[in-house]
């Protein structure tokens, strides 16, 4: 039986308008260049996709996971991407292209990237999900529900080719650890971190007993990578369904509810995710709501056969009112938390500039200064503030 890999690497070349959307140029410049690599026999097959502001490439290979030979095809493919978006003066052109050249692995360098390889089954039919404005965690809580929440996939319950559970890897980004466990026995382990969703992101997940990969999402945190705020990373994760692992519709059932992720406007804020079609993956408000497409695949022989448009469904539009019900709750707070996330985990914060600014007006507390010493010290910096006008 000859393997296939899948692989998708997402990156934010340059948006339009704004953080908002993607131009179609883009789109047409990498189906040039991976028509070409496809002309050549480097791939077998090719889509490509998008949400909001990021750019996916699918692509179906014989080369394994982590081959640097698709790696920098996904890279030049970019580099090519961001020529357009420079002539074009696209926002951001180029801004998850970290890196000044490509260095054999895509990993650690901006685009995110998750990829897997499988033996086809008899049918393969899985689903692609890419996010926008938000961070990888943003998976934990539905990928819990597909592979670990009977409430949500029966088939945990009613097929016995899952009654042994599934296999967590599970990341702690901020340490670069990774840790197995296996649900359902340590499910509540597995939920005291996955509940952490900037700490520990579900990496893999795996059928118990034969090892068959299941999901796989792309962890990569471009404010870690980058050393300071560059955007939020924008997830991508991809789902094997059907035949002994959970159904198509128990894999999507999990976004008919709007859970709150991290991201947002300027990476710093707490919102809904939206499920939408892919014609309305353009996040507008307050940059979002954050957004998250399914695009449904069946695979032959490494050729992809598809997209559907997985959220394109009347039965996700309660979700969707839900969600900017929700938008408009969440808004209202303004720059008050839990909308406005705490601020070691916004993207970017003037805090600790308006911190120095400041600095010397800070009074011990334990010595109770009195309201008059408090009063003084206001009209010592109004002096001080009109010296300085
Ligand atoms: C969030 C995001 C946007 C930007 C915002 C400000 O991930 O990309 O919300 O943070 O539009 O962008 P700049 O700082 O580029 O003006
Ligand atoms: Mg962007
Ligand atoms: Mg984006």
């Amino acid at each position: 039986m000859t393997k296939t890999t899948l692989t998708v690497i997402k990156a934010d070349i340059g948006g339009f308008v704004g953080h908002s959307a993607i131009h179609p140029d883009l789109i047409v410049k990498a189906e040039e260049e991976l028509q070409s690599s496809k002309d050549k026999g480097q791939i077998k097959d090719f889509r490509v996709l998008w949400v909001g502001d990021d750019m996916a490439l699918v692509m179906t290979h014989d080369k394994g996971e982590n081959s640097k030979e698709i790696h920098k095809l996904g890279w030049d493919t970019f580099v090519e991407g961001t020529k357009v978006a420079k002539k074009l003066k696209l926002y951001g052109a180029g801004q998850d292209l970290l890196s000044e050249g490509f260095s054999g692995n895509i990993k650690g360098m901006g685009p995110g990237c998750a990829e897997m390889e499988f033996e086809e089954r008899t049918s393969e039919p899985f689903i692609v999900f890419l996010a926008d404005k938000t961070s990888p965690g943003a998976w934990n809580f539905p990928a819990y529900k597909m592979f670990a929440d009977p409430f949500n996939t029966p088939g945990l319950v009613i097929d016995e080719n899952m009654h042994a559970g599934f296999e967590f890897d599970i990341m702690d980004v901020k340490n670069n650890k990774i840790i197995t466990l296996k649900a359902p026995e340590e499910s509540y382990k597995i939920l005291a971190f996955i509940g952490a969703v900037e700490t520990y992101v579900i990496k893999n997940i795996r059928r118990r007993g034969d090892k068959m990969p299941s999901a796989t999402m792309s962890t990569d945190k471009l404010s870690l990578l980058a050393g300071k705020y560059i955007g939020k990373d924008d997830p991508a994760m991809i789902v094997r369904c059907q035949s002994g692992l959970p159904a198509v519709g128990e894999v999507t059932n999990p976004f008919a509810f709007p859970h709150l992720v991290p991201g947002w406007m300027r990476g710093s804020h707490t919102g809904p995710m939206m499920p939408c079609s892919f014609e309305d993956s353009n996040p507008s408000r307050f940059d979002g709501p954050p957004r998250v497409i399914g695009a449904g695949f069946q695979i032959a022989e490494g050729m992809l056969v598809g997209p559907r448009d997985m959220f394109n469904d009347p039965g996700f539009d309660n979700a969707r009112q839900k969600a900017n019900d929700i938008a408009d709750y969440m808004r209202m707070h303004g720059p008050f938390e839990p909308h406005r996330l705490p601020p070691d985990q916004m993207e970017y914060t003037t805090l600790p500039k308006i911190q120095k600014e400041v600095k010397q007006r800070w009074m011990e507390c334990s010595d109770g200064p009195s309201t008059k010493d408090l009063a003084d010290q206001h009209a010592y910096q109004a002096t001080k503030d009109d010296e300085l006008e």
